[in-house]
C-alpha cells in the first residue's frame, strides 16, 4: 500500500505493535487515529506524537464500536485505512474445564472485534479512492501454541475471515491485508515478554513490517514467522507436536 497521505484508524494503538505502527505511520506522513480502553496510554502516545489523534474504544462492546465509527466518519471523512490490531492472549488450559469468561473475552476481542469494526466502516471505506483493511493475526494462526489454544483459534479464524473478505472485495477499491507477526517483544502476555530474548525486538519488527507494507504483498510477513507460516498444510498435526514439544522444553 502507499505509505503516506492516508487517514488511518488503528485499534489498540496505546501500546506494543499498535503503538509502533501508529508512530511509524505518523512519521511517514499519515493522519493516524489510535484507540483503546486505557485513556492514559492513549494520551501518552498522542502527547509524544503531535497531530496524532485518539479515540476511546472497547472492541468487545458493539455500542462502543458503533459510536467510534460514527465519530470517525464525521470527524475524519478521508478515513481510508482500518488496522484491526487490538488483541489479548492468555493461557487457557483447554485440557481442563475452562474459565468461560476468559475464553469468551478472547473470542469477543480477537475475532468478533475485527469483524464488527470492519462491518461498521466497510461502506465508508468502499467510497474512498483507495482503501485498506489490515488485520493483525499471528504466526500462531498457522501452527497453534497449545497452552493458548483459544487465542490461536481466534487468529486462525481471523486469517480465514481475511481470505474471505479479500475475495469478496476483489472488484472494489478496498485492499485486504494481513500482518502475521512472529513472537515480538511487547507486553501482550505480561511484562516479561518485552524482555524475552527469544522474541523479535519491537523496533526491528516495525521497521521490517513497514518495508513489506510498502510493497504489493497481501500478507505482511517478517523472517522469524516464516517457519510457522510454512508449517501449515497436510502435515500440520506433526509440525504442531514438534513445535509444542520444543516450546515446552524451553520452559
Ligand atoms: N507480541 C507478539 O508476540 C504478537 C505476536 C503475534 C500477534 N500479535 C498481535 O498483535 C496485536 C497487538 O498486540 P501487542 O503484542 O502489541 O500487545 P499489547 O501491547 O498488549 O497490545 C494490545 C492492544 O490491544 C488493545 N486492546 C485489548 N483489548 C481491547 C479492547 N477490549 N478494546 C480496545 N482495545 C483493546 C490494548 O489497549 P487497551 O488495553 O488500552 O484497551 C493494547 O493497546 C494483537 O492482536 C496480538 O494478538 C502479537
Amino acid at each position: 500500500m502507499k505509505l503516506k497521505g492516508n487517514t488511518i484508524f488503528i485499534t489498540g494503538g496505546g501500546s506494543g505493535i499498535g503503538r509502533g505502527l501508529a508512530e511509524a505511520l505518523h512519521r511517514s506522513g499519515n493522519q493516524v487515529i489510535i484507540s483503546g480502553r486505557r485513556q492514559a496510554a492513549l494520551a501518552a502516545v498522542t502527547a509524544a506524537n503531535p497531530g496524532m489523534k485518539a479515540l476511546e474504544l472497547d472492541i468487545t462492546d458493539p455500542k462502543s464500536i458503533e459510536q467510534a465509527a460514527k465519530k470517525l466518519i464525521a470527524e475524519f471523512p478521508a478515513l481510508n485505512v482500518l488496522i484491526n490490531n487490538a488483541g489479548i492472549m492468555s493461557p487457557d488450559h483447554v485440557q481442563k474445564t475452562v474459565d468461560d469468561a476468559q475464553v469468551s473475552s478472547i473470542v469477543t476481542t480477537n475475532l468478533l472485534g475485527p469483524i464488527r469494526m470492519t462491518s461498521a466502516l466497510i461502506e465508508h471505506l468502499k467510497q474512498q479512492p483507495d482503501a485498506s483493511v489490515i488485520n493483525v493475526t499471528s504466526g500462531l494462526a498457522f501452527v497453534p501454541l497449545a497452552i493458548t489454544a483459544t487465542y490461536c483459534a481466534t487468529k486462525a479464524a481471523l486469517h480465514s475471515y481475511t481470505l474471505s473478505l479479500r475475495y469478496l472485495l476483489r472488484d472494489t477499491r478496498v485492499r485486504v491485508l494481513e500482518i502475521a507477526p512472529p513472537y515480538v517483544q511487547t507486553e501482550l502476555m505480561g511484562p516479561e515478554q518485552a524482555k524475552d530474548p527469544r522474541a523479535m525486538p519491537l523496533k526491528d519488527f516495525i521497521e521490517e513490517t513497514m518495508r513489506v507494507l510498502g510493497t504489493d504483498a497481501d500478507e505482511v510477513l517478517t523472517q522469524p514467522v516464516a517457519f510457522l507460516r510454512n508449517g501449515a498444510g497436510p502435515r500440520d498435526a506433526e509440525f504442531t507436536a514438534q513445535f509444542n514439544d520444543r516450546m515446552a522444553g524451553e520452559h
